[in-house]
């Protein structure tokens, strides 16, 4: 595992935008894995800066991303899919045949899972796989639990996520209960991992999830088995771990 120390959050995303901008690089037809949250869109816009100067070029990639919501449609101005157009899609070139989402409205859980497990392993699996960390130490939406999970599932997203995720809607009555999330056997299989962490309130998470030990209560720890993971970390995040660095 290695850590990446970045001074602050735009140092973060730009180093972090380097290493999936050197993936593209090196193999046009990449296959990424995507995030949503606060902490990728620095990235998405320093690589929408670079694909509008030509350095980069997304035509020959496929994209697909961690989770979305279950129950609510794409054109949800709350739906991952919404966010991922708005932050990324529609300023850069990814085909958009080639570009996937669970499907939130979908509801037949079993068969959604088993759809995108499925285009996930016909894609050739996932190249890189971009990755923020909850505060509880979830990966995609992977919550504490006493086990790791292993492909694409539904889940009941925990007070926690609720509570973090309710600034995005009117009220937290209006969070979506259920996501459909890649699960961490997925996530592990990826060839490449980059996972960015940015500020204090994360710092004892990092602690935990890269210098604890590996355990489903602290779903990002397993990160540590990885052969190729890359932890961007500010120096606000890493503030807890000065003495283990
Ligand atoms: C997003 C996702 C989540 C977030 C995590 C951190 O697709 O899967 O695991 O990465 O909740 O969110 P932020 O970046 O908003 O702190």
């Amino acid at each position: 595992m290695k850590i990446i120390r970045a001074k602050d959050y735009n140092d973060m995303s730009r180093k972090a935008a380097n290493i999936i901008s050197a993936q593209v690089i090196l193999k046009p037809d990449s296959v990424l894995g995507l995030a949503t949250g606060s902490s990728p869109i620095g990235i998405y816009e320093q690589l929408i800066k670079w694909y509008n100067k030509g350095d980069v070029d997304f035509g020959g990639c496929t994209t697909f991303n961690l989770d979305e919501y279950r129950g609510l449609t794409p054109d949800h101005d709350q739906s991952y899919h919404y966010f991922m157009h708005k932050n990324f899609f529609d300023a850069v070139n990814v085909p958009a045949e080639r570009i996937n989402l669970p499907d939130g409205a979908q509801l037949d859980a079993e068969r959604e899972c088993k759809r995108y497990d499925a285009a996930i392993k016909a894609a050739g699996g996932i190249d890189l796989q971009l990755l923020g960390m909850g505060l509880n130490g979830h990966i995609g939406f992977n919550e504490p639990d006493e086990y790791f999970s292993k492909g694409t599932h539904c889940v009941n997203l925990t007070e926690s996520t609720i509570e973090a995720n309710k600034r995005f809607f009117a009220s937290a009555d209006d969070v979506p209960r259920q996501a459909y999330t890649m699960g961490v056997q997925t996530i592990m299989l990826a060839r490449r991992i980059v996972l960015v962490v940015s500020g204090e309130n994360k710092a004892e998470t990092v602690r935990e999830a890269f210098f604890g030990p590996v355990t489903p209560q602290v779903p990002a720890s397993i990160l540590q088995l990885h052969t190729d993971v890359s932890i961007v970390a500010d120096e606000a995040a890493l503030s807890k771990c000065g003495d283990l660095l």
